[in-house]
């Protein structure tokens, strides 16, 4: 299996750039691969999947959230996974820290999973402790409980992927150490497989990756992929990123 890499451009982007950057990775063997993923703002994703038809691209489409309210209705500004999933969106982004600190809250999110995976999109859904937590040693238990809500979804879910997004390492250029990456990778592990064990589980770290430390993360046998934010919209860095990702395969 090849690694994930995801890229998250946030509130970043514009027409001319969505078409422009995904013509060039739909023509370029680098970019142009099933273990490639873009999430876009919800206004792009339309754009996005026509250049993927017209291309017959490899990569993938996600969303960089889906709606907590099902088909359609009367919800003002949401957008939900019938609608996602007609644009042709496989992927969606669940509790990025940006969207918990507006306010997201756990029954919100895991509505959201549950959506998601009804609708056939697989959930990409991000964990990560504060500084605080980190330094006052309560991370784990922090991780263990935003990883609570995964075990209220029906049993017969399929794929997931967990992204473990420290907050103090997202957009700061600060990381963990791979010894520190590892031992959360294996947490998600062992405690998602215990309580869904038909699930496919894949999990990627997210946080200040850029080209230089890509090779050091994708090395560890239990990262499955990386999340990449700001280094996504640099389509020179991103094509060094993607190219690592190719290199370098998963075990699991
Ligand atoms: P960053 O963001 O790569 O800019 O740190 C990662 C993310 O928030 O997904």
């Amino acid at each position: 299996m090849r690694k994930l890499i995801i890229a998250n451009w946030k509130m970043n982007g514009n027409i001319s750039k969505i078409k422009h950057d995904l013509e060039s990775y739909a023509q370029n063997p680098i970019t142009n691969q099933d273990n490639i993923i873009f999430a876009l703002p919800y206004v792009f994703l339309d754009n996005a999947s026509q250049v993927q038809k017209i291309y017959g691209a490899q990569y993938k489409i996600s969303s960089q959230d889906i709606s907590q309210f099902d088909g359609f209705g009367a919800y003002t500004g949401e957008v939900s996974g019938t609608i996602l999933s007609d644009l042709g969106v496989e992927y969606a982004i669940v509790g990025h820290s940006e969207r918990r600190k507006i306010g997201e809250t756990s029954d919100v999110l895991a509505k959201k999973l549950e959506l998601a995976i009804n609708n056939k999109i697989t959930p990409i859904y991000c964990i990560g402790e504060s500084y605080e937590d980190r330094v006052e040693n309560n991370y784990l238990i922090k991780l263990e409980k935003e990883l609570e809500i995964l075990f209220e979804l029906n049993q017969l879910v399929s794929n997931i992927i967990i992204a473990y997004e420290p907050i103090w390492a997202i957009g700061t250029g600060l990381t963990p150490s791979i010894a520190q990456i590892d031992e959360i990778m294996r947490l998600i592990k062992v405690t998602v497989k215990k309580n869904l064990p038909n699930a496919y589980v894949s999990t990627i770290y997210g946080g200040s990756v850029i080209a230089d430390n890509t090779k050091d993360f994708l090395e560890s046998s239990l990262v499955d992929g990386l999340l990449v934010g700001g280094a996504s919209l640099k389509a020179e860095e991103f094509i060094k990123i993607c190219s690592c990702g190719q290199s370098v395969m998963s075990t699991t």
